[in-house]
């Protein structure tokens, strides 16, 4: 029997490839290790997560599947749980500053870590940025629509570059494509800047400085564009 994934998760399942040896970070439910395990080939799987009851869930999960044998499911918190062998991680359906936290808390365990991939729920900017100062730089970015919400999913790989502020704010591959799903998910973001600036007191300098700055950025990235946004009931910044 094949599971089936919502469109987040079959996403994520593009940045997988055969072969690869990963630690899907805060499994909860384990179904991309199960749709991973079944459509992906060589693959070695620890899915793990912090809290029993999710960890219960996802072993439920893989027995009802039958796929005991190639998914190891490990409680602990964070990359406690990796292994020598593994060369990726995925961590999905968290905060950014929370994967941060994870990664750059236990640096020794990424030693042979080549891949991570990332789905945060919102700091996209702070994830990009500190996980470049851990020695990876940005291959590969994508967004996607579920249940009228737009994730980022971004794949690092080990490696050097220097981005500007506005890549690390926007994303360097997605500002190259400019798909529309990243013209909407901007001008949303456009929006809300536009709503927050309206009611943060004047006496926040800084803050609002930076907002300015980045309408700025807004508007010159969309002038192009005279799109309207749909009823996204909210996104990701
Ligand atoms: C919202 S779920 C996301 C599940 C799945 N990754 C997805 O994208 O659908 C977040 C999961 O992360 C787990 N979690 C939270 N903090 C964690 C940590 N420090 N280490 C491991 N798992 C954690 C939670 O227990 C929960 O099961």
């Amino acid at each position: 029997m094949k599971v089936k994934i919502n469109q987040r998760l079959l996403a994520l399942a593009t940045f997988i490839d055969d072969g690869d040896h990963l630690i899907d970070v805060g499994c909860d439910h384990a179904l991309l290790d199960i749709y991973l395990a079944q459509n992906r080939k060589d693959l070695r799987i620890i899915a793990s997560d912090a809290k029993e009851g999710p960890l219960k869930q996802a072993t439920e999960n893989v027995k009802k599947y039958q796929l005991q044998a190639k998914i190891t499911l490990k409680l602990g918190n964070g990359i406690e749980p990796i292994e020598e062998d593994i060369d990726t991680i995925v961590i999905s359906g968290m905060g950014g500053a929370l994967m941060v936290g994870i990664l750059k808390y236990q640096t020794p365990r990424l030693k042979r870590v080549k891949k991570i991939i990332l789905s945060p729920n919102n700091d996209v900017e702070f994830v990009r940025k500190e996980i470049v100062k851990l020695g990876y730089k940005i291959e590969r970015e994508t967004l996607v629509l579920d249940h009228n919400f737009i994730y980022p999913i971004i794949e690092f790989t080990k490696g050097k570059k220097r981005y500007s502020k506005k890549e690390y704010l926007f994303g360097p591959l997605l500002l190259q494509e400019k798909a529309p799903l990243f013209i909407t998910y901007l001008t949303k973001q456009k929006e809300v800047t536009e709503q927050l600036l309206a009611i943060l007191p004047k006496k926040y300098i800084k803050r609002r400085f930076q907002l300015k700055q980045k309408l700025k950025m807004l508007n010159t990235i969309l002038s192009p564009y005279k799109k309207k946004v749909g009823p996204l009931s909210s996104i990701v910044g």
